[in-house]
């Protein structure tokens, strides 16, 4: 059969509560116009995030139940931090609570004023930290890319010849750390090819820069390597998982997306050195090393999770069904970032609303629309994430994407009908839409908390 059906059966549920579009207009008015600022049982399908929303399976319910919850040396430690060297193999194994804990305690130590983190695409708490710190973030992503209708199965790979352009330019002693991540999230949910991480870790060695990988998404990505690189369909997607990390120094890891959890994250690397100061750090500000910030339970959960994202069928289902609205989508004319990622569909919305310039939003407005439309919530990842600089200037993001993150194991395909139908409908409608100003709002990651208004 043709049919992928979801590897699972559900036998506990949770309702979801419907609403009416004079209810939607008057609470999206209420939240500022910002879906963050609004209630989650407000929302039908919530599509905000695949980061900690995900069900977890019976197996991880059990761990849970047989945690450990010493303060130090739990056994649930043990579990995780073997979980962890059986795929990456990193010698030193930090939990945290969640990765930005994971960032923060690397880039705090690693990095400083006049510093600069190269990345295919940082993510925004990622460049949040790396500029908290002091340093530059700077994204080296290849031009492909940034051209969402651009059909490369590697968009996100990271621009070789930037990449020694930049080091030449700044200097090895000002690049505390290059970073790559997978999948390339800000960036439409790219994949990095194995060749291009081999490449990087190369440059990186060469000129003795720690190399880490973003590793959030590191099984979907080993899903794309294997159904999109030379050599490798025949191997299971936990060796290529090795591979990729065979080639890095450490990696900073958010359990909440392919450790299949609704939390927990991870700080892990090869020298000695930096992780007796990265431990120094996280007893400050997370824990014990042998919790830092996590429960037990959440630990068991986390070291199942981790296997259960690398699972062949699981894997098929979950990129198929993201491309399987990509494709109901494409059909109606609906322009996205091609081809489908990871955990995500990003709508293009500079092209959708191409009547509203990126200072205005689009994009915002876009997802605004399909909440007051079907109760679906998604996230800009456009100007107001990303157009704030540093000085405090603006400046229009790269791309004014609606990305539409599915949560793991928790929709069905009638949900995925039903948000195809949605997004057609605004679609449509499109030459209605106008665009928004920031009414206010913090100047870093000011998407979280700003109070906006329609123009
Ligand atoms: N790196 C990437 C690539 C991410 O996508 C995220 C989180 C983080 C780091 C930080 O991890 O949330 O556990 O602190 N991304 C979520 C998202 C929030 O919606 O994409 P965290």
């Amino acid at each position: 059969t043709n049919t992928i059906i979801e590897p699972f059966r559900i036998r506990s549920v949770e309702a979801i509560r419907f609403t009416t579009m004079d209810e939607r207009k008057e609470l999206l008015a209420e939240a500022g116009y910002n879906p963050f600022l609004l209630k989650a049982k407000d929302v039908l399908i919530d599509l905000l995030t695949d980061s900690g929303t995900g069900a977890m399976s019976s197996g991880q319910w059990a761990g849970i139940i047989s945690s450990d919850e010493s303060y130090a040396g739990s056994s649930s430690f043990y579990r995780l931090e073997n979980a962890v060297q059986e795929i990456t193999a990193f010698k030193h194994v930090i939990p945290t609570h969640q990765g930005r804990a994971a960032e923060n305690i690397l880039f705090t130590t690693i990095a400083g004023k006049g510093d600069v983190v190269p990345s295919n695409t940082h993510f925004d708490t990622t460049r949040a930290h790396v500029e908290h710190s002091g340093a530059e973030a700077r994204d080296l992503v290849i031009e492909e890319g940034k051209q969402p209708r651009n059909t490369h199965p590697f968009k996100g790979n990271m621009d070789l010849a930037k990449l020694e352009q930049t080091i030449e330019e700044v200097g090895t002693d000002r690049i505390p750390v290059i970073m790559i991540t997978v999948t390339n999230n800000s960036g439409g949910g790219q994949p990095v090819s194995m060749e291009n991480i081999r490449a990087v870790s190369e440059i990186a060695k060469k000129h003795d820069i720690p190399f880490f990988i973003d590793a959030c998404r590191f099984a979907e990505n080993a899903w794309f390597i294997k159904t999109r690189e030379d050599g490798y369909e025949d191997k299971e997607p936990i060796e290529i998982a090795r591979e990729m990390f065979s080639y890095a120094d450490g990696c900073t890891m958010s359990a909440k997306k392919d450790g299949m959890s609704n939390i927990g994250g991870f700080l892990a690397m090869n020298s000695d050195e930096l992780a007796e100061k990265c431990r120094n750090l996280e007893i400050l500000t997370e824990g014990f090393p042998t919790y830092g910030g996590m429960a037990g339970y959440d630990m068991e959960a986390v070291a199942i999770g981790l296997f259960e994202a690398l699972n062949e069928d699981y894997l098929r289902y979950r990129i198929r069904s993201i491309a399987y609205l990509g494709d109901k989508l494409s059909r109606a004319g609906v322009p996205i970032v091609k081809p489908t990622g990871g955990h995500a569909v990003y709508l293009d919305a500079k092209e959708i609303l191409s009547h509203v310039p990126p200072l205005e939003y689009p994009a915002w407005s876009f997802n605004n629309a399909l909440y007051r439309l079907g109760g679906v919530r998604g996230v800009e990842i456009g100007s107001v994430m990303f157009g704030k600089q540093p000085g405090g200037s603006e400046k229009p993001a790269s791309m004014e994407l609606v990305r539409l993150a599915f949560p793991r194991r928790v929709y069905t395909q009638s949900h995925v009908d039903y948000l195809a139908e949605v997004i057609i409908n605004a679609y449509e409608q499109r030459e209605q839409l106008g665009g928004y100003k920031i009414a206010s709002g913090p100047d870093v990651l000011r998407h979280f908390s700003a109070r906006m208004l329609p123009l």
